[in-house]
């Protein structure tokens, strides 16, 4: 009785280890997801994501590959030991490559919608390879030999049948002596009955050779003389990304499929590897977790848990980076494109946008302004005198002096800038972009327009956007005057200063002016 009741106990006692246990591991998960949730520079989040991940596995390092697909390659950067190195794996190792690394029949119907196609041959040999079949073929010992491959079916898609029609003739091949050219003849033969059964345009066999890391093409029909090899040498993450399968290598120089390249680049040694892929919302593989040589023994199923449980809301933060930075690279080339429009506007003036924007940021970096700070007046900057795509030309150029009309038309240009980007949509802190972008003519002394504020009231990035835009028309040709020396130019802010222009603004001016000219 009294033992019976003891069992019970420890029972429950270990049950609530396991609950603790399990506790702290969800309250790890969730402080992670809050550190990563914070930064949305991808560059910061990928080495963000790897000392994360190492601390929460215990693991020595970590490594995060992004595909990419338009260059077919795997890139990362690496927090730890590889200063800002960034390391491009191929993923040119084709369809073929794929199916023997993984033993897998692989079943394409639109190759070139297949990220990890490989275009090279097509592009080599004037193909369009359209539907792919790929069958592994095996050895006695079940190790992977060589791949059949059948390419393009002239009537839809590769059926299921096409398939197991495929594995047959796989299995005969697997009993082939390739040094017997008797032998050699029977397999062809073999595999061009199975391409016309198949009525397919093009048919490859491809054995692998395990000490050189390729494969070497038997039959590559219609491509003479041609002697395809592929290399095998892209490594566990490689893999990863093609197949979409975890993988826990235990020992991985004993592991043939291990790409040594970056450890003898490195002089890192790889013991063991946990990796699993990154899937987006659809389910498309956007990336490879790595992590390597655990402190302790080696990775277990239970690593692997955690590690996938991670990887899905990992996923989810990489694409909020991608897809933001995709964003601001789109806002800065609409940017670009407006401060081009007034460019276009006036050839006189054209690149006066680009230099208030050089100027501004100069000042604010002289005043010790922070990055957020400088790109929304590098913005600011840009887009300043958008208004003035409003203004007549023969006003805007006009030679000599203005008339009091034509010199109130031309102070329309603010009212105009500020109408037009209060109709965009500027994003966080972009918002305080039209108010500063249309204040650069305010003056301290209240003789500004439009609004005539005073002093304070001006905002302080509208006051360093008055002394750059001054000092830049000062110092270029203009269609009324010819360009003044700078030392006449900073004579003039000087007079203004307190009155006209912030003086801490036009000290800052100056310091930048001069370091530029010691540049
Ligand atoms: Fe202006």
């Amino acid at each position: 009785m009294k033992t019976g009741s003891s069992r019970e106990f420890h029972a429950i006692q270990e049950k609530n280890r396991a609950l603790s246990s399990e506790n702290e591991q969800l309250r790890k998960i969730y402080e992670i997801g809050n550190t990563l949730r914070a930064e949305r520079n991808i560059d910061k989040l990928l080495p963000l994501i790897m000392v994360e991940i190492s601390k929460f596995l215990d693991a020595d390092r970590a490594t995060l590959f992004l595909v990419d697909l338009e260059r077919r390659q795997l890139w990362t950067k690496f927090a730890e030991g590889m200063g800002e190195d960034r390391i491009y794996i191929g993923l040119k190792m084709g369809i073929v490559g794929a199916c023997v690394l993984t033993g897998k029949l692989i079943n394409v119907a639109s190759a070139y919608e297949d990220p990890y196609f490989n275009t090279e041959i097509d592009l080599q040999t004037g193909f369009h390879t359209e539907s792919v079949l790929c069958a592994p073929i095996f050895n006695s010992g079940k190790e992977v030999t060589g791949a059949l491959e059948l390419l393009t079916k002239r009537t839809g898609v590769f059926t299921a049948q096409d398939e197991q029609k495929v594995m047959k003739t796989a299995a005969k091949l697997a009993k082939i002596d390739f040094s017997s050219p008797a032998d050699e003849k029977r397999a062809k033969s073999q595999v061009y009955v199975l391409r016309k059964a198949l009525n397919c345009e093009r048919c490859a066999l491809f054995m692998l050779d395990r000490d050189k890391g390729e494969l070497r093409s038997i039959i590559a029909e219609k491509i003479q003389g041609w002697n395809i090899q592929l290399s095998l040498n892209l490594g566990i993450a490689g893999l990863i990304a093609v197949t979409g399968q975890d993988l826990i290598i235990p020992d991985a120089y004993a592991d043939p499929r291990f790409d040594k390249t970056v450890d003898e680049r490195t002089g890192y040694i790889t013991r063991c590897i946990l990796g699993v892929p990154l899937k987006n919302q659809i389910g498309e593989i956007i990336g490879v977790i790595e992590v390597m040589n655990k402190n302790k023994g080696i990775f277990t199923g239970s690593d692997l848990e955690l590690l996938k449980s991670l990887s899905s809301f990992i996923a989810i933060f990489i694409e909020n980076a991608l897809l933001f930075e995709e964003h601001n690279k789109q806002f800065k080339s609409m940017i670009e494109v407006l401060a081009a429009s007034i460019d276009a506007k006036d050839t006189m003036t054209a690149g006066h946008s680009q230099k208030v924007a050089e100027y501004s940021i100069g000042i604010a970096r002289t005043l010790g302004f922070g990055d957020e700070e400088m790109d929304i007046l590098g913005v600011a900057a840009m887009l300043h005198d958008l208004g003035k795509l409003g203004t007549d030309d023969h006003i805007l150029k006009k030679p000599g002096q203005l008339t009091q009309m034509e010199f109130e038309h031309i102070k329309e240009h603010v009212n105009h800038t500020r109408n037009i980007l209060n109709k965009m949509s500027f994003m966080l802190k972009y918002r305080k972009v039209p108010i500063v972008a249309s204040s650069h003519h305010e003056r301290l002394d209240g003789t500004g327009y439009p609004d005539g504020l005073r002093g304070n009231q001006i905002p302080f990035m509208a006051r360093i956007l008055a002394a750059a835009d001054v000092f830049e028309a000062l110092t270029t040709n203009r269609h009324y005057r010819d360009a003044m020396p700078v030392e006449e130019a900073f004579r003039i802010l000087d007079e203004g200063k307190g009155s006209k222009f912030d003086e801490n603004v036009v000290k800052a001016l100056k310091v930048y002016y001069s370091s530029q000219l010691a540049a």
